[in-house]
This record gives structure tokens, sequence and C-alpha cells, in this order.
């Protein structure tokens, strides 16, 4: 077993022990998932290399499919109760980069896909900046149902929510998670600081690179003010340190 392979099971190994803690003592698990968890390796007999790389990618895709499932039928808090749909998160199981927010607002709670509204469309913006489209990082949120008329998520809701996030995050193994937003990077670091004192500083999470940086929300104020043009100048500075520390080229800005 590889290192990779046995991340992830500790990952997935930690979130069962934590839903029987909670009292669920049930998964949903469609049959081809069941069959795949069963029968990881290919038909074809592959390389060892690729049959090692084919086997994560299946144990993650169904770890993923399966806290995802857990999330849309997920009745933990009160938050269950106002929901349209919840908002496991989505994108690559195999990204560089993982965005994480808040909580869905009403766009999301919809469609049940993380960042699709007006801040999810800078958000888009911001990843494609950086050289990258949605579909090559994963974007998620700390609590995955919409607290009513978009109020911040209460701290027994993040406690109670964060788990799901947090095996998330520990099965795909982003290699820079990027915090949009106070909420998110002081519930995911358990920190008090404030984001204007963190933004910029490279942080870590559980061996993973954190950048926390200002939330797309923020970005949208009041484009003519001097602190909205500045955050807006400390955002791209924090996206540019991201793609450095990945080694990636920096992209001239507007191009
Ligand atoms: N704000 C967030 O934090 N997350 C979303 O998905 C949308 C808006």
């Amino acid at each position: 077993m590889t290192m990779a392979l046995e991340k992830i099971l500790d990952a997935f190994s930690g979130y069962l022990r934590h839903e029987i803690e909670e009292g669920r003592g049930r998964v949903d698990l469609d049959p081809a998932t069941l069959n795949a968890l069963r029968n990881p390796q290919p038909a074809a007999p592959p390389t060892p290399k690729q049959a090692t790389s084919n086997a994560a990618t299946v144990k993650t895709r169904d770890s993923m499919q399966a806290i995802a499932r857990n999330v849309e039928a997920c009745t933990r808090c009160e938050l269950c109760k106002t929901r349209t749909r919840s908002v496991p998160g989505q994108g690559s199981q195999q990204p560089e980069i993982a965005f994480i927010g808040d909580g869905p607002g009403q766009d999301e709670d919809q469609q049940g896909q993380a960042f699709v509204g007006r801040a999810g469309e800078l958000l888009t913006k911001m990843i494609n900046a950086m050289g990258y489209t949605r579909d090559d990082v994963w974007i998620g949120n700390i609590v995955k149902c919409r607290p009513p008329n978009d109020r911040m998520p209460t701290d027994k809701e993040i406690e109670t929510c964060i788990a799901h996030a947090k095996a998330q995050l520990a099965i795909l193994q982003p290699k820079v998670i990027i915090c949009l937003g106070a909420t998110a990077t002081k519930a995911l670091l358990g920190t008090s600081l404030d984001i204007t004192a963190l933004r910029g500083q490279w942080q870590s999470y559980d061996g993973i690179d954190v950048m926390p940086t200002f939330h797309p929300e923020l970005l949208l104020r009041d484009a003519t003010s001097a602190e909205t043009k500045q955050a807006k100048r400390n955002t791209w500075e924090d996206l540019q340190a991201v793609l450095k520390k990945l080694g990636r080229p920096l992209p001239v800005r507007g191009k």
C-alpha cells in the first residue's frame, strides 16, 4: 500500500468513525460504488504504477461520493430544515488547489453547487486569472447548507459540520488550500486572528499549506472605494504567492 492510499484510508475511516459516534450507523452506497470499492483494480492488467494510481483515483472518487451522499442526507443541525439542497462541494478529485468558503448562499442552495452566484462568478475569474479552470481545482465550504438570510454560520453549526470538509480535504490532499474570508480561515485553522492579519501569510493545516485571503464577496463591495481596491490588490498578491509556491508561471494581470 502506498502512502497516498494509507492517507485516504485514515481519512475515510476517521470520517466513518465520526459518523458512528454521531449515531449514524448506515451510509448510502449504490451497487456500482460498492463494486468499485470491492474491486478497485481495472480489468486490463495495468503497470504497477498505473495500478496504484488507478486504485487511488477510484478510492478517492468513491470516498468523496460517499461523503457527498452523507452531506445530502445530513440532518445534524437546524440548517437542514431551511435548505433547498445541501452543497457538498465539487471539482477535481486530484486538485493542486482547494478553495474553501464559509457556506452556501441562495444560488448555491438552489443548485447544490458551491460558489455559483455572484461571488462564484468572481471566484471563477480569479481561478482563470491564475491559469486554471474550475474543473482543475476543488471548491467547497466549511458549512454545507445555507444559513437563513445568508447570515454567517454559527460556531455550533461550524463545529457540527466541519468534519465533512476536513474529511474531504484529507482525501483530496491538495497542495494548497486557499481559505476565502475570515470564517473559513478561523474555522479551519482554529485561530482567532483577524483575516487582515492572516491574509498573505502562509499557514498550515494537517501538513497542507494554507493561504488565507479575502472572500470574493468582500471584493464585490463598492468598487470605487479605496478599501475595496486595496483588498483586490492584496487578494491578487495572495493568489500569486500560491502560484509561486506551486512553481506555476505568474500570469500578467488582465491577460
Ligand atoms: N459564499 C461562500 O462562502 N460560499 C459559497 O458557496 C457562495 C458564497
